[in-house]
């Protein structure tokens, strides 16, 4: 037989065992805010291997915190004619112009962990997020319980101005400390969900109310800027997780690390897999027409040290944190 007969051959059964999905592979472009927290870096790392689990090719546009950056990448993503657009809004509003472009082109939008201005609803196919008014509420919760009618004077290290996640947790917690006329917050100001702004702020929140004596706690708006306000609450001499309460929300390794040192008290978890739910709803999009739940909700889970805090610490090793 003629090599050029058995090649032949071979290409059709190739082509007849290959698998559909190989047919139609998706290629997403993710505008991501940038690298401010473990918990964003995760995110990161788990959004490639969700992809590659599922043969999407996934190009990530690092936006450096800056709007502006993200703007841009979206704009790129649509003249690149992209399958779809995965969004982390490092702000709330703005969006509007550059998403109506990415409808017109009809390239469908995903927001991923946090959300944009109501009005721009019909802009985005879906948002995988989590309720982050309720992740207020169960911080602030926690929070009254732990400390029963004893007077506390909270201090607040908020995250991102202009952030959804930074507007809502700050509501959520308002909401349930205000059931409570002994627990009040006495600062409050944004660390930028950073480690370092975390320290920083919390050093002069120290040094205002006299070296620390009179705070009875601290809600940080992630761990990372919880785990700055640690290192500075220790630099002054304070005891953390004993002398003053700790909250804050992510649970991140470090701050399991904090808590089974007795340095940090609770956190409020934040999955990091936004990008396993939100292609999961894009191939059910793209495949059959399935719309949607313009939102897709993921748990807000608190942790103390009474939740096996080694155990979940071994769990997120290795995910990019
Ligand atoms: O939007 C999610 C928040 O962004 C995380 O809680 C924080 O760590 C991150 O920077």
């Amino acid at each position: 037989m003629a090599l050029k007969t058995i090649l032949l051959g071979l290409a059709l059964t190739t082509a007849l065992v290959a698998p559909p999905a190989m047919a139609a592979q998706l290629t997403v472009g993710f505008s991501q805010i940038g690298s401010e927290s473990g918990w964003r870096a995760a995110e990161t790392t788990v959004s490639k291997s969700e992809a590659s689990k599922r043969t999407v090719n996934l190009k990530i546009a690092d936006a450096q915190q800056k709007q502006e950056n993200q703007i841009k990448a979206i704009r790129s993503f649509v003249a690149q004619g992209v399958d779809a657009i995965f969004l982390a809004p490092v702000v709330s509003t703005g969006w509007e112009a550059v998403l109506k472009e990415a409808k017109e082109a009809k390239i469908p939008v995903i927001l991923l962990d946090r959300d944009i201005d109501p009005s721009g609803k019909d802009l985005y196919l879906t948002a995988v997020t989590s309720d982050s008014v309720h992740e207020g509420e169960v911080a602030g919760d926690w929070l009254a319980k732990t400390v029963g009618d004893k007077q506390c004077n909270v201090v607040e290290l908020q995250g991102t101005v202009g952030a959804s996640v930074a507007t809502n947790r700050k509501k959520g917690f308002d909401t349930a400390i205000a059931k409570h006329a002994n627990i009040k917050i006495v600062r409050s100001q944004t660390g930028d969900f950073t480690r370092a702004k975390g320290k920083e702020v919390m050093e002069s929140f120290i040094k205002a109310e006299g070296g620390g004596k009179t705070i009875c706690a601290v809600y940080a708006h992630n761990d990372d800027m919880m785990v700055g306000a640690i290192q500075a609450m220790k630099e002054a001499g304070l005891k953390p997780g004993k002398d003053i309460l700790t909250v804050s929300i992510d649970a991140v390794p470090d701050i399991f690390k904090a808590i089974m040192a007795g340095e940090a008290n609770a956190t409020v978890e934040l999955t990091p897999n936004m990008a396993g739910p939100a292609l999961d709803a894009l191939i059910a999009y793209k495949d059959k027409g399935t719309e949607p739940p313009k939102w897709i909700q993921t748990e807000s889970k608190l942790y103390t040290a009474a939740d096996n805090p080694q155990g979940a610490y071994d769990s997120k090793k290795g995910l990019g944190y």
